[in-house]
């Protein structure tokens, strides 16, 4: 079956990557208010579990690069989370940043009218019970709002855990490298509406093929005004950047 229409996206095009990338903390409360404070609609971040399953905001499995806490994330419980320092690994001006939950995220996020993208990043190994719970979490968090977040992860297990907790929450699979050839059975099987692909390997007869499918495409992560530009013409539904101030007026 072939769709001439576009395909569903209750989403803007532009969305901040982590908050804001590059110019503050990534995946914490002052990445987002960055982000926003530049004029963005939309903002993606990596959310995982602490070892007492409370969704929180973190890219790596481990805290090393992000904080000035040490060894895996998901060993601590949110109150032992809650003493490291999740900023001053970028600059001394964010010292004391603490660690985001996902519940205090999504008042934010509400306040303030901003659409959201969760990437389910599950611990090594924890794939199911993360994609469960932080789709169960969004699930209440967001039940009130006319805009549900959008749920993407490369991990299909998770993505199905997260479709079986949540089943009306929309999801993304997001794909890092070369598309696989069998895309469109992957994306069928979890009931997704997009496919966020790697920049790299994004063509525009892909993006065509997408779109006859009936899946919104987005991108990540694009930091170049010139390929921005380029996807644009082609149509796609998101695209994801760190450059959160030099993209706001494009
Ligand atoms: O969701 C898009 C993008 O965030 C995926 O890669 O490693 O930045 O989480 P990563
Ligand atoms: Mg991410």
């Amino acid at each position: 079956m072939t769709h001439n229409a576009r395909p569903y996206w209750p989403y803007p095009q532009l969305i901040a990557h982590r908050g804001a990338g590059l110019h503050a903390p990534e995946n914490t409360l002052s990445a987002m208010r960055f982000g926003v404070a530049q004029g963005f609609k939309m903002i993606e971040f990596d959310v995982k579990l602490s070892r007492d399953a409370v969704p929180i905001l973190l890219h790596d499995d481990d805290l090393e690069r992000t904080s000035n806490g040490s060894g895996r994330a998901a060993d601590y419980s949110l109150a032992e989370l809650q003493h490291f320092d999740f900023g001053s690994w970028l600059d001394k001006k964010f010292a004391g940043e603490p660690i985001l939950s996902l519940a205090t995220l999504s008042r934010f996020a509400q306040q303030h009218t901003i659409a959201c993208n969760i990437e389910i990043k599950p611990t090594t190994g924890d794939e199911v019970v993360t994609g469960a719970l932080v789709a169960k979490a969004a699930a209440q968090l967001w039940q009130h709002s006319a805009c549900l977040p959008l749920l993407s992860s490369f991990s299909e297990t998770a993505l199905a855990a997260a479709k079986l907790a949540a089943p009306h929450l929309p999801r993304g699979l997001l794909f890092e490298g070369p598309v696989p050839s069998d895309w469109a059975q992957r994306a069928q099987a979890l009931g997704c509406l997009s496919l966020n692909l790697d920049n790299q390997y994004v063509t525009q007869e892909l993006v065509q093929a997408m779109h006859q499918a009936g899946y919104a495409v987005t991108v990540w992560t694009v930091n170049d005004a010139q390929r921005l530009a380029e996807l644009r013409t082609w149509q796609v539904e998101g695209i994801f950047t760190d450059q959160v101030i030099d993209f706001a007026e494009l």
